[in-house]
């Protein structure tokens, strides 16, 4: 539609009429539009006029089913307004692909946009026009369950993947291309720092860390053509997202010049209520609307108030139209006035939904995302062994995570299956329910064990056990499992674990009596298939981790990219004692963000550097030859991280800046080259101005970032290059 005539529209439109389309309810409020509305529904307030009203609805999908709705809402709504369709299409649609934390491991953000170009796709012929994803916040505390929705504790490679992500989502033409949906990035912002790892809780980030570490990647998806924005639940500087005007008004529209729409998360704006900051719903909505919410998610403040506030002058009328605008627009991009029904269609959802060729996609990512934590040679498997495959997770479909609701674990193949598939024969028991003993089956999961020459142990926490409202303090295995691996332990035979979890564990006695580890993460539809393809070497693992992993639950947070302290260990080593450490546990994380083994080996050498200093518009070309020296081809992800030795504040140990994942052949070597330019070197300042300014920078290029070749190389600034 022109934008003049979408400027009429907003003209014609009652005050009720615009409220409403700032009004986003759930599915099951439209399963009967025309018959009155009763129940939990009415008591929450909502009226057969509000659903006619309302601008979009969450969670609805299925062409049939979307198609109904839209098509009653196009029927009952006087301007005949089209409906706007969104849910949480957070890894996958039907085909579920690893989850986020795991395709962060695959360092390939190519591969990332894949998977969101298939899950926009899927969701697209479903009837759904916006996703719910990605998610970038930074996450350092895997206690926090929702880890498992990021793609990790660095703010650079969460920024490549967040735009990865967009792209995917979204295409190059998102008003024509409709098998593309508009993609939501959230949650704004912070949500990751989230205190004790404890969901829902307050966040306090300086606004320099904010702006250094936080902030790039929802920048990055903004950057990338992001179509909306939803808050976070957490507070910002003492006030929630979802009432921020610093960062709702300030950073995101005026520094980021964002004209999309601004949502909030599912309940956030009547939050404002026990969060402390609003009296009542009346005063949520005000603060809300003022800050910049434009679409109430799930809660009745602005329908219940705003008609109130605009009369009595609280709010100016040109506020409400500006949010009423953003949801307006949204819908004029996606081309709903012309289609509402979009993407959606039967015949292309038969077709494509959970299609054989998205699932050789879910395939590779799964065999891309999986990290081999520890090999002492026994991986691959030789499968003409006598195998046992034991554990909770050892014939279990549940390898989709905790944001798979349209996943089904029943249609997902077991490990068993797969083995089974392949023609290797191996002996399952469970050995014990995920958190609970059962003598029975630890009974049979010795005998079968004792029968074998090898033990696949597959362990894990449920998918419950990660996720939203799914914070752990013990970060352990359960301790069934953790006992099943001790009974089985004494029989002297290896073991090889596989690990399906959400989050960093913390895995010392594992790690300490297994030969072999994979983190499988939750990989997926196509997850068993892909680890039986790892473990029998057909592919050879390459994934490499996002996040640390501790050593110990009291550690939190360890993550690589900390800053030094005035004391530091490493380099007082003569000091014993007062130096910044613990006195009963290491510092360094278990396994270190960037980490992950391989069936073969990769060795790096020959660092050069084209020159050792550089002002403003000079860049320094860096080569390293990178050569397989082992039997097997494989990836290897070469990693560059700097660090500004003195800054006017603390700089990081280590920054990553770049990396390259590149495949050899046996024997093979070839030469990466990086160039480093002045952009890399900003940073913010006290001012709050990002530049960079003059200084040694040290360089460091390795296969994860606590093992790298180091060298150094100047910086001088030039007066006037502030960002
Ligand atoms: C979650 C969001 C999600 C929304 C809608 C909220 O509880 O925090 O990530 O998109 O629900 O389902
Ligand atoms: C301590 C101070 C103490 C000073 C002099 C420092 O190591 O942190 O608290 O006053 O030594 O003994």
């Amino acid at each position: 539609m022109e934008e003049s005539k979408l400027r009429e529209l907003l003209q014609t439109m009652s005050l009720n009429e615009k409220i409403g389309q700032l009004v986003q309810l759930a599915s099951d409020f439209y399963s009967d539009t025309n018959g009155a509305i009763t129940g939990p529904m009415a008591e929450m307030g909502v009226t057969d006029e509000l659903v006619t009203n309302s601008g979009s609805v969450l969670g609805a999908t299925g062409t049939r089913n979307v198609k109904k709705i839209i098509d009653s809402q196009l029927k009952n709504n006087r301007l005949h307004i089209p409906l706007l369709v969104m849910a949480d299409v957070i890894h996958g649609y039907k085909t579920i692909f690893p989850i986020p934390l795991a395709i962060g491991c695959t360092w390939n953000p190519g591969l990332a946009e894949k998977t969101a170009e298939i899950a926009a796709h899927e969701a697209a012929v479903s009837g759904i026009h916006v996703v719910f994803a990605p998610m970038v916040d930074l996450v350092r505390d895997p206690r926090w369950g929702r880890v498992m929705e990021s793609t990790g504790e660095d703010p650079y490679l969460n920024s490549v993947f967040a735009a990865a992500f967009v792209h995917g989502f979204q295409g190059d033409n998102l008003k024509d291309d409709l098998n593309r949906t508009a993609a939501c990035v959230k949650h704004f912002a912070g949500y990751g720092a989230v205190e004790g790892g404890r969901e829902y809780n307050t966040v306090d980030l300086s606004e320099l860390r904010m702006r250094q570490e936080y902030l790039p990647a929802y920048q990055a998806a903004v950057d990338a053509g992001c179509k909306v924005v939803m808050t976070s639940f957490n507070t910002v500087d003492g006030i929630p997202s979802s009432a921020n005007q610093w960062l709702l008004r300030k950073v995101l529209r005026e520094e980021w010049n964002f004209d999309g729409t601004v949502i909030s998360d599912w309940g956030a704006v009547r939050e404002l209520i026990p969060h402390g900051v609003a009296e009542n719903e009346k005063e949520a909505a005000r603060k809300a609307l003022i800050a910049g919410v434009d679409i109430e998610m799930m809660t009745l403040c602005y329908p219940n108030t705003l008609c109130q506030l605009i009369e009595s002058g609280e709010i100016k009328e040109s506020t409400l139209d500006q949010a009423v605008w953003n949801v307006l627009k949204l819908k004029n991009d996606l081309g709903l006035f012309e289609n509402p029904y979009r993407g959606a269609d039967e015949a292309q959802e038969q077709k494509f939904v959970y299609c054989h060729a998205h699932r050789e996609w879910a395939r590779r990512a799964a065999e891309e995302s999986c990290v081999l934590l520890k090999n002492n040679g026994i991986l691959p498997i030789n499968s003409s062994k006598k195998l046992a495959l034991i554990g909770p997770f050892a014939d279990h479909g549940d390898l989709l995570g905790a944001w798979s609701w349209q996943g089904d674990p029943k249609r997902t193949e077991t490990l068993t299956e797969v083995f089974s598939a392949e023609g290797i024969n191996v002996l399952t028991a469970k050995g014990c329910e995920i958190a609970e003993s059962k003598s029975k089956l630890l009974r049979e999961a010795i005998q079968k064990a004792e029968e074998s020459e090898l033990i696949l142990l597959a362990l894990g926490e449920s998918s419950e056990m990660s996720g939203e409202a799914a914070s752990r303090t013990k970060i352990t295995l359960p301790e069934c499992q953790l006992e099943l691996l001790r009974l089985l332990k004494p029989l002297n035979k290896p073991i090889v674990i596989i690990l399906f979890n959400g989050r960093p564990l913390e895995l010392s006695e594992v790690i300490d009596d297994a030969d072999a580890v994979l983190e499988a993460w939750y990989p997926g539809s196509e997850g068993a298939r892909a680890i039986v393809r790892l473990l029998t070497g057909k592919v050879n693992p390459s994934g490499k981790l996002t996040m640390s992993f501790p050593q110990s639950v009291g550690q939190i947070p360890v993550y690589y990219n900390a800053n030094n302290t005035g004391r530091p260990e490493s380099e007082n080593k003569d000091e014993k004692k007062y130096v910044s450490k613990y006195i009963d546990c290491a510092n360094d994380a278990r396994f270190p963000f960037g980490f992950g083994l391989s069936y073969t080996s990769f060795e790096i050498n020959n660092l050069r550097m084209s020159k050792k200093s550089i002002t403003v518009n000079e860049e320094i070309r860096v080569s390293i030859d990178v050569k397989n020296t082992g039997d097997a081809a494989g990836a290897e992800v070469v990693q560059l991280y700097i660090r500004d030795i003195a800054g006017d504040v603390v700089r990081p140990l280590k920054e990553l800046k770049s990396f390259r994942k590149i495949y050899l052949q046996p024997g093979e070597q070839q030469t990466v080259a990086f160039q480093i330019t002045e952009r890399m070197l900003r940073y913010w300042h006290p001012d709050l101005r990002f530049k960079s300014d003059t200084g040694t920078f040290n360089l460091m290029i390795g296969q994860d970032s606590a093992h790298t070749l180091n060298d150094s190389f100047y910086f001088r600034a030039t007066g006037g290059m502030d960002a």
